[in-house]
């Protein structure tokens, strides 16, 4: 071997490291002399010529002459492998949001999750134990994806008021779905003008399956989630007084009628009008009690008649304000409506955003609820679409019919987020995502806002990134949020 060549070696693993602290850069240069030595590759310090080394390896394309001959040598390859643990994955993708640092070597990561060249999908699923920083990151990818133009909904079945800063922020639509808000869409109204969302994407004659059936099942699968045991001759005589109800407002199982002669959705039925159908037949009678609470009950303002503009790019639905036993239904009005946003928009790329995954698809919820969100969180991708999903608590995301639905969504989503867990938690997905023992130790050693980024067998650590302007926004930190009542002070 060529000892000459050694200052050069030297000098390009320096700069590698030279932006870090000098604790680390001491640790890694002894690191590297260590193995240079293991491999009979010998490191020497450029003393006296650093800064002719330093200029020469800047991309100037000019070398000092004394060091480029210095540096000339043959690289056997047992030198080169030796450098081979500082060559580290680089998530570097162009036109991709910005995550934060990559912590084995503190490159930025950028991602684009809409690169299906790259992503055999773009679905998102981030993992880790209260507090480690799930809703402070889905409100940065939110955010981030809605600055580059993509729509952006949000599901937020518990703590809702944690994404509403930043909505309004960033001149979103916050809607808080409870008994006592008049911020509810209307359930019944049919905001799609056909089920053939593909056609307009493939240039093709639409089909003409009616949107009004569609909708009348999914009002059924609603109106399921209030009374359980519904029999078949119950269901019958539903799906006959939906198709009467919408009859009264002209509308038929002809997509043609759904539209004015202008083009525009008439007027759509409301949970009242669908009441007094139930109520006006004794052989339906019983069924209309179930609507009677948001007609003349306590959630009748969710019920009621109103002008919600769902144009906006940027919309939260927030369910958590839902009472116990009304959780449900709610989180199913707030994906029915959600999922004909999604499914409406066309060539526009858009990102389904979920926290509290568990919630929705996890122990306590229903196969009808779960099925239908696991159905939209893989339809999406079709679409051109995104869904980003965050879950605490494996065993509750597994716990509803042997964890089908939880299984489905993770093996739906190519990128898996795991952020701080306890090693009992991390085991439960050790092998769902080929994680090493080291990295679940790895993972239950993470700091708030640092995570495990698993695409396929590439694994990286995060470090989370947020501007000043978005931790504002979004911390729930109780020290930052008294320090800001106390005007600075702790
Ligand atoms: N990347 C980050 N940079 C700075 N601070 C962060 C980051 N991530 C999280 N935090 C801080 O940690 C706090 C808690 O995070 P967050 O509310 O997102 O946790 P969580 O995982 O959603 O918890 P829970 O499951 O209880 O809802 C945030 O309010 C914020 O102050
Ligand atoms: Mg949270």
């Amino acid at each position: 071997m060529n000892r000459d060549g050694e200052d050069f070696y030297y000098m390009h693993t320096l700069l590698e490291v030279v932006a870090d602290d000098p604790e680390t850069l001491e640790q890694r240069v002894t690191e590297l002399e260590r193995r240079c030595v293991a491999k009979e590759l010998f490191a020497k310090r450029c003393d006296y010529k650093q800064e002719q080394a330093f200029l020469s390896m800047l991309p100037l394309l000019s070398i000092d002459p004394d060091i480029e001959r210095k540096a000339r040598r043959n690289v056997p390859t047992s030198g080169v492998a030796a450098a081979f643990p500082f060559a580290s994955y680089e998530l570097s993708d162009q036109g991709g949001i910005f995550l934060g640092l990559n912590m084995n070597n503190r490159s930025p990561a950028f991602l684009d999750p809409y690169d299906d060249y790259k992503y055999t999908n773009g679905n998102m699923w981030i993992g880790g134990s209260s507090g480690a920083g799930k809703t402070f990151t889905l409100n940065c990818l939110g955010g981030r994806l809605r600055q580059q133009g993509k729509r952006v909904i949000y599901i937020v079945p518990k703590k809702g008021h944690e994404f509403r800063p930043l909505c309004e922020l960033m001149g979103g639509l916050y809607l808080r779905l409870s008994p006592s808000s008049e911020d509810c869409p209307n359930i019944m109204a049919i905001r799609r003008r056909s089920l053939d969302s593909y056609a307009s994407l493939k240039n093709m004659e639409e089909r003409r399956d009616s949107v009004l059936a569609e909708k009348i099942s999914r009002l059924i699968i609603w109106y399921s989630l209030q009374k359980r045991d519904l029999s078949d001759v119950d269901k019958n005589h539903l799906d006959e007084s939906l198709v009467k109800c919408y009859g009264h407002y002209g509308i038929t199982a002809d997509n043609a009628t759904l539209t004015d002669e202008n083009g525009r959705f008439k007027e759509m039925p409301i949970l009242a009008d669908w009441y007094s159908v139930l109520n006006e037949n004794p052989g339906t009678k019983h069924l209309a009690v179930v609507l009677a609470r948001y007609v003349t009950g306590s959630a009748a303002a969710m019920g009621r008649r109103n002008n919600i503009d769902l144009n906006n790019k940027y919309i939260v639905l927030d369910t958590s304000g839902m009472p116990d036993d009304l959780q449900l239904p709610g989180i199913f009005w707030a994906t029915d409506v959600a999922n004909d946003l999604i499914m409406n928009a066309g060539t526009e790329l858009s990102a389904l955003i979920a926290d509290e995954l568990w919630s929705l698809v996890g122990a306590n919820s229903n196969p009808l609820a779960a099925g239908f969100v696991q159905e939209m969180v893989k339809t999406i991708r079709g679409l051109g679409g995104i869904a980003v999903t965050s879950t605490q608590g494996m065993q509750d995301l597994f716990g509803l019919d042997g964890g089908k639905y939880g299984k489905g969504i993770l093996d739906s989503s190519r990128i898996k987020l795991i952020m701080q867990m306890e090693e009992q938690e991390a085991r439960l997905i050790q092998n769902v995502l080929n994680l090493s023992d080291l990295e679940v130790r790895q993972i239950t050693r993470l700091r708030r806002g640092e995570g495990l980024l698993c695409i396929g067998y590439n694994h990286v650590p995060i470090a989370f990134y947020a501007t000043e302007r978005e931790y504002n926004a979004i911390t729930t930190s109780s020290t930052d949020l008294r320090v800001r009542r106390n005007g600075g002070d702790a």
